[in-house]
């Protein structure tokens, strides 16, 4: 049974664990299978070379579960790689994928708004796991855990459902942006310097719009 509290005016379904639900999908789903499937990030890695950062610097990809972008970055030649999701066994798909080169990464099983960071990072990527976050307190932890890890000159790219998006990702309640909103939701100590679209096609070939927001840190 379902057990309803009310929290600062809103009800929550208690024992809905975020955890367990991304667990589960990767579980039950191949990293190419999922409807959020690129096999080739081209506007992340666009805008990560437009950061203008080269490739020793300390990148971390929030939620980053079993996404070919580490691939890609690899093959570039970054050298500080972070990926960070909440779910182990989307770690493990991209681990076994990367087979030997998995040793590069710096792996972190967290969910992102508890995350303690160790190291402070050049540059912060997620695609599509902001959006989920439809709890004002988890917004502010997440901006807290933002702020703290990252270094004075970094860059922040995050991707998001845009206002003509879909209003749920995974049968999840998700919230969407425009890139006016996502820079108000995420504070001013982040500067918008470039904002792109993407038409996403999913493995079953629905299309869903996201826009991509570059910051730095002023
Ligand atoms: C829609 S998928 C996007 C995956 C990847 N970024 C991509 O673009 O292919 C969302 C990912 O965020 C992870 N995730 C969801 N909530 C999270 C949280 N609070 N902390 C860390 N990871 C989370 C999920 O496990 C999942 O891998």
């Amino acid at each position: 049974m379902i057990k309803k509290i009310v929290h600062k005016n809103k009800i929550l379904e208690d024992d809905f664990n975020k955890k367990d639900h991304w667990e589960h999908i990767y579980s039950d789903k191949q990293s190419n299978e999922v409807s959020w499937y690129q096999s080739c990030p081209v506007y992340s890695l666009d805008l990560i070379r437009a950061t203008k950062f080269n490739t020793t610097a300390h990148i971390i990809d929030i939620g980053g579960g079993a996404s070919t972008l580490v691939d890609c970055l690899l093959d570039a030649n970054y050298q500080n790689i972070s990926v960070l999701d909440i779910a182990h066994s989307a770690i493990e798909q991209a681990k076994l994928r990367l087979g030997r080169r998995a040793n590069k990464v710096n792996w972190i099983q967290s969910d992102i708004t508890q995350f303690s960071p160790t190291l402070t990072f050049d540059i912060w990527h997620d695609r599509a796991v902001f959006h989920f976050l439809c709890d004002e307190d988890d917004r502010s932890n997440y901006v807290r855990v933002l702020t703290h890890a990252l270094k004075p000159d970094a860059q922040v790219i995050i991707a998001t459902f845009s206002l003509d998006g879909p209003e749920k990702c995974s049968g999840l309640d998700i919230i969407r942006y425009s890139p006016e909103t996502l820079s108000a939701a995420i504070g001013n100590t982040f500067q918008l310097v470039e904002t792109n679209k993407e038409e996403h096609l999913t493995p079953s070939g629905t299309s869903q719009n996201f826009i991509y927001c570059r910051f730095i840190r002023v």
